[in-house]
């Protein structure tokens, strides 16, 4: 069994806690409304890009009274970020940024983000938040394994991690053979990387012959992708570790947006004192009430450098009350992006669905990439799924791989073809997972 770890119960108090983390509702609502108020007039003074948005709608910073308000104000979008690549949606000089980061994206520019030192600070403390929610505390070592560098994860965790008086070994992505004999070496309570990547330390744990229950690893921090609970389900079983979930992109921070905290590995709470989340209809851009799903839009209360308004993440959850943390909301475990949506004969599908039924069977560790291919004129939808080690037949598990296709036709409604690769075929990813590989002819 995984450990269970019940140092804070759900509604009591940590005394570590932040003062944020302890208000209650009402005084973060008050906290956040004067925060907004500041936000909105900072990015309309100081940002050409929103001063027109918000000129184009009719409305204006003093317009905004109370969080209903903010439904006035306009939404901004990844295309409005890339044309004003790469220093124009600054609301500082650029002399007074210290740091840049910058997210790869499919397609053209990538989108660049800064940050003051305050904003820096501010990073830090919401990261350092996130590690202690997930468990961490002073003095533990840090075995940081998300890529240093342009994407937030690496630097994001480490100065994180570093402000919660934690040891960070800053390992980054790759050299996973390294990565075990560090891990075995340091004895690091705490690993944070995607759960992808996750799996691939595990695999080459095992190609070591060492047992990975018996690591000093007992908390693991992932996110940057989605994931399933079966997943958690996986990976805290093999390691005898507990595992909860992080979320953050750039445009909002980084990583340390929302946390699960591990006494109730129940969705993750938003940091809500400089984070606003908004869940709207995605086609019609409605503000939905709390519990419903949709997508998720953040406005940063206290940035600096690159203030968002209303930003639409793409991302798809609801939003819950708070519980391990009673005055900030959580949002549910992300099921996918829209972009990530496949849609097969007209029924939605998203890869943590297919990840879902493949971690229920016996056979399948969780490694797998969908294709999406053409006959004809009909879509087709082939998952290739590893096989665990010591499940592996030889030829392909055929009656195992029909009764999981069997079981997505009842369960999601799609036919697919599931085939079934030997261990340690498919590619391991060293940061986020790339899922579905769609070859279908483009128009
Ligand atoms: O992935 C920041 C991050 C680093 C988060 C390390 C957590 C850990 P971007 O590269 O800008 O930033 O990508 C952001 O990744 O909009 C989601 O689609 C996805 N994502 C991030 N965290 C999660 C998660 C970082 N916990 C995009 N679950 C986001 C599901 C996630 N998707």
């Amino acid at each position: 069994m995984a450990a269970t770890v019940h140092q804070i119960k759900p509604g009591t108090y940590n005394p570590e806690l932040d003062d944020a983390e302890r208000a209650s509702r009402d005084e973060i609502v008050a906290l956040q409304t004067k925060r907004l108020a500041w936000s909105l007039k900072h990015a309309y003074d100081n940002v050409a890009h929103y001063k027109a948005a918000f000129d184009r709608k009719g409305v204006h910073p003093s317009d905004f009274r109370q969080l209903s308000d903010l439904s006035k104000f306009p939404f901004t979008v990844k295309t409005d970020l890339r044309d004003n690549y790469p220093f124009a949606m600054f609301a500082v000089p650029r002399e007074s940024l210290v740091r840049v980061h910058a997210s790869s994206g499919t397609t053209g520019k990538p989108i660049v983000v800064g940050y003051t030192p305050k904003d820096i600070d501010t990073w830090a403390t919401v990261m350092a938040r996130s590690l202690r929610a997930a468990g961490a505390r002073r003095g533990m070592i840090i075995h940081n394994s998300y890529g240093y560098g342009l994407f937030t994860g690496g630097l994001g965790a480490h100065y994180g991690g570093e402000k919660l008086g934690c040891t960070v070994v800053p390992v980054s992505g790759g050299m996973t053979e390294r990565q075990v004999q560090l891990i075995n070496d340091f004895r690091p309570d705490i690993i944070t990387v995607t759960p992808s990547y996750m799996l691939a330390i595990l695999d080459e744990f095992k190609r070591q012959g060492l047992d990975p229950r018996q690591s000093s690893l007992k908390y693991g921090v992932f996110g940057a992708e989605p994931w399933t609970n079966a997943m958690r389900a996986e990976i805290e079983q093999a390691f005898d570790m507990d595992a909860t979930d992080i979320y953050g992109l750039s445009e909002v921070i980084g990583p340390g947006v929302a946390q699960e905290c591990v006494e109730t590995k129940d969705g993750l709470h938003i940091w809500e004192d400089h984070f606003y989340p908004e869940v709207i209809d995605p086609d019609t851009g409605d503000v939905l009430p709390d519990g419903e799903k949709g997508e998720l839009v953040f406005t940063s209360l206290t940035k600096e450098a690159f203030p968002v308004i209303r930003y639409r993440t793409r991302d798809l959850t609801r939003l819950l009350p708070g519980t391990a943390r009673p005055g900030m909301r959580r949002m549910e475990k992300i099921t996918g992006r829209s972009d990530d949506m496949i849609i097969l004969r007209g029924v939605n599908v998203f890869p943590t669905q297919i990840e879902e039924v493949l971690l229920g069977t016996d056979w399948c560790g969780g490694h797998f990439i969908i294709e999406l291919t053409r006959e004809g004129r009909m879509d087709e939808m082939t998952v290739l799924a590893e096989a665990r080690p010591e499940s592996w037949d030889g030829a392909g598990l055929v009656p195992h791989a029909e009764r999981a296709a069997a079981y997505i036709k009842n369960t999601i409604g799609i036919s697919t073809t599931i085939k079934v690769v030997p261990p340690d075929t498919l590619e391991r990813s060293l940061g986020k997972a790339r899922r579905v590989f769609d070859k279908r002819p483009k128009g």
